[in-house]
């Protein structure tokens, strides 16, 4: 009883600040393209069944990450538009993916290193247009265990005819909407339809393949503004100069950069390319051998995982495999080196969540469901047994002292990590650093 009390006044406080650092921020700050894309992210008409925004699935009060805390506790994996399907892996945040630059490799003793790009395996490369984050936003609208609409004209549509945005779309991007549509009634039924394709000359395709473009680029405009990359964490004050650290937490960010927990090798802290302030990763990617999450809801979808339980997740491996057909060449032969490995991601918000005891998810599958089981597996994943199965989850791996197998055994990092040597008292307090991480600590403008 006392702790609901506490959590309900962390909420009524979560939410006075949300109303401060959001509310305020929101109408009069934005530029048009902005506003336009915050109420894209934010539509729920955007799904085959008219039920599903971005938001779903990338909530601002946890981080832009996912709201719901019984998923999060288990497969962490969302539903999609359509009720029993699900995808394969969590959501990361939303925030701070405009920065990723455009997928590319660099040359490093000899071996090709993938950066940028968005996805957990960075398949929304940014080669379309120009921009990761834009790319990745025609995704989820047309994904089937996602929005699951059956044809981009269908978003086109419910956009330039929407109460809230029609008005926005035409003055960001004049005559974007001049488009000759077929009888109202015969969009819907071909947009409530899976499999379904509105009827239109290729004049009137080729506009609305453009406003596709637009849409997206607007809601990656959203994505790159104040609201969703604020900054405004209490580690950007320390850095500001606004306010001190606690001891516990300059210890946890001494060992972050420090050679002993070696984090900030891939988690970066130095400067963005424009002076931004540390964005906490490199864009890179690793295998750090995260289990199988046991609970991830994948195995069961016979209809898209005809795997079953022997799937894997394959990361940026299995996406340069399939040879992108909208990237600059074949990179088929570089896919073994990097199956199983994921894109470092930010580690702002980490730990923002409505209320102390509201359970996130870490992890392309989130495996992990506190910053202390994170920091505890770098730090002794090579030094515990392995658990006799391979799907164990955190809580029982925790229980019996082990670790599973990672998910995938080829190209685990074991230089960085595995064995760290940490303290418990030191764990904790890389986990203090970790929740100074956290948007909405104070006003920027103020
Ligand atoms: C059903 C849940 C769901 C919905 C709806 C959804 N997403 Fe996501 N989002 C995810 C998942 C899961 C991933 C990771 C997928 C992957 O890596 O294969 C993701 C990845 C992303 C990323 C990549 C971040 C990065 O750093 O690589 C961004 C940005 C993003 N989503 C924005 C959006 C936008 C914009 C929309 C609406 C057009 C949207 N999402 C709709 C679940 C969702
Ligand atoms: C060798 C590079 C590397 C190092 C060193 C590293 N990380 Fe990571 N980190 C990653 C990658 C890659 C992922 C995503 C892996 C995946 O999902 O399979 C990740 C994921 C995370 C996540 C989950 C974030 C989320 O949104 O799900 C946290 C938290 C984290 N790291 C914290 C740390 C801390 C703390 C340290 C230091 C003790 C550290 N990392 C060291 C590469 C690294």
């Amino acid at each position: 009883m006392e702790i609901h009390t506490r959590e309900l006044a962390f909420m009524l406080s979560g939410l006075f600040m949300a109303w401060v650092v959001l509310g305020t921020a929101t109408a009069e700050d934005l530029a048009p393209n902005e506003r336009l894309g915050q109420s894209i992210f934010f539509d729920k008409q955007l799904a085959i069944k008219r039920n599903q925004a971005c938001a779903v699935c990338h909530g601002p009060r946890e981080g832009w990450t996912g709201p719901e805390q019984k998923l999060n506790a288990a497969g962490a994996v969302y539903e999609g538009s359509i009720k029993g399907r699900f995808g394969n892996r969590k959501p990361p945040t939303s925030a701070y993916a405009t920065y990723s630059p455009v997928l590319h490799y660099i040359e490093e003793n000899g071996e090709k290193v993938f950066i940028g790009g968005n996805f957990w395996d960075g398949r929304a490369t940014g080669h379309k247009l120009g921009s990761s984050a834009a790319d990745q936003a025609q995704g989820p609208f047309l994904n089937p265990v996602e929005q699951a609409l059956p044809d981009s004209a269908c978003v086109v549509y419910r956009v330039c005819n929407s109460v809230r945005d029609e008005r926005l779309f035409n003055d960001v991007w004049p005559g974007a909407c001049d488009i000759n549509w077929p009888r109202r009634n015969e969009v819907n039924r071909a947009c409530s339809t899976e499999g379904g394709r509105v009827a239109l000359s290729p004049e009137d395709r080729a506009r609305s393949d453009q406003a596709y473009d637009a849409i997206a680029l607007s809601i990656a405009a959203f994505e790159d503004s104040r609201v969703s990359n604020q900054f405004s964490s209490k580690f950007d004050a320390y850095l500001a100069g606004k306010v001190p650290l606690t001891p516990e937490e300059q210890r946890g960010l001494a060992l972050f950069k420090g050679d002993k927990a070696k984090c900030a090798n891939c988690h970066t802290l130095d400067r963005g390319p424009h002076g931004e302030p540390p964005l906490f990763t490199d864009f890179s990617y690793d295998n750090i051998g995260v289990p199988r999450n046991p609970d991830n809801p994948w195995y069961m979808q016979a209809a898209f995982n005809p795997d079953g339980k022997s799937w894997v997740d394959l990361g940026l491996g299995g996406f340069l495999a399939k040879t992108p057909t909208d990237w600059v060449a074949d990179f088929s032969a570089f896919a073994e080196e990097n199956y199983g490995k994921h894109k470092v991601p930010t580690l702002r918000n980490v730990d923002k969540r409505p209320y102390p005891s509201f359970i996130k998810a870490y992890m392309h599958n989130g495996y992990f469901k506190s910053l202390k089981g994170v920091v505890h597996f770098y730090n002794t994943r090579d030094v515990k047994p392995k658990c006799h199965d391979l799907f164990t989850t955190e809580a029982q791996a925790l229980a019996q002292d082990c670790w599973p197998e990672p998910e995938i055994t080829a190209n685990v990092n074991a230089e960085e990590l595995g064995n760290l040597r940490l303290t418990d008292k030191e764990e904790d307090a890389i986990v203090a650093f970790l929740k100074t991480l956290s948007d909405g600590f104070f006003d920027k403008r103020k």
